[in-house]
């Protein structure tokens, strides 16, 4: 994703280690998939598509599926996946008018400027047009957040400005909604535990960087084994197998 005063500290993405870490987010992609319910020949804009495993779901329903993503690394490998993928900023979309739907899985939280993002989305679609997203909600990672926090005012570093997302509770982001003139179908907050593939020090790797940025290594070190060690009487089973406090907010609106 590129920097913007809106967007939350650099976070970069590579497409092997998003793979490796992370595949859980467009296997776990079914209900806002079937919320959207792309019908043969619509227009979708999939705002946010990574490496474009989701979004193939959506072509193969027989959509026209444009995908946008920040990060040129993840477009390549979407467009390797025959994804018709841009590199696009969410806040400077050119679309007007142009989508039966915008679709969004597990991005919107990392642009720290909702109401801009909303009036892009809203300017993207044709009249009537719905928009269909999941992402982190009120209480997403809260565990992880405080763990993180915690460790890192421990050792003197305030954790100021390194929280990099915004979660919005269900009544806040509605309220959004309607003031940048969409109607709300649906809105849910869902608690949605997700075991961790590589465990914590893999998810903190892929997800929280922004957390440790410009720390010297054994200082970086130091504050995962700390967060880690928080962390493990909530989110680690006997066997060592790490679940993250997941809290999606699963919307579906229109214009
Ligand atoms: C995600 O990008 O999927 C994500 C980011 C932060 C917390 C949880 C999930």
């Amino acid at each position: 994703m590129t920097d913007s005063s809106r967007q939350s500290t650099r976070q970069s993405w590579n497409p092997e280690g998003y793979a490796q870490h992370a595949r859980f987010v467009p296997e776990l992609g079914d209900e806002v998939l079937a919320l959207l319910a792309p019908k043969a020949g619509e227009r979708i804009l999939d705002l946010g598509c990574g490496d474009g495993v989701l979004t193939e779901r959506i072509v193969k329903r027989g959509a026209d599926v444009v995908g946008i993503d920040t990060s040129q690394e993840m477009v390549d490998a979407a467009q390797a996946r025959g994804i018709n993928a841009r590199m696009m900023d969410a806040y400077q979309m050119p679309f007007d008018r142009e989508f039966d739907a915008v679709f969004s899985n597990a991005t919107l939280h990392w642009l720290l400027d909702p109401q801009a993002v909303l009036a892009s989305i809203k300017r993207a679609l044709k009249p009537g047009g719905r928009f269909v997203t999941e992402f982190g909600g009120h209480g997403n990672v809260a565990a992880i957040c405080t763990a993180l926090i915690g460790a890192l005012q421990f050792r003197g570093i305030s954790a100021r400005g390194r929280h990099p997302w915004y979660f919005p509770t269900a009544d806040d982001y509605r309220h959004l909604l309607e003031t940048a003139g969409f109607k709300v179908d649906s809105i849910e907050l869902i608690p949605r535990p997700t075991p961790l593939p590589t465990g914590m020090s893999g998810w903190i790797d892929t997800f929280a960087t922004p957390f440790l940025h410009g720390l010297e290594e054994d200082l970086r070190n130091s504050v995962i084994d700390n967060t880690q060690m928080l962390l493990s009487h909530s989110l680690r089973d006997s066997q060592g197998n790490w679940t993250a406090d997941y809290v999606r907010l699963r919307v579906c609106a229109h214009v």
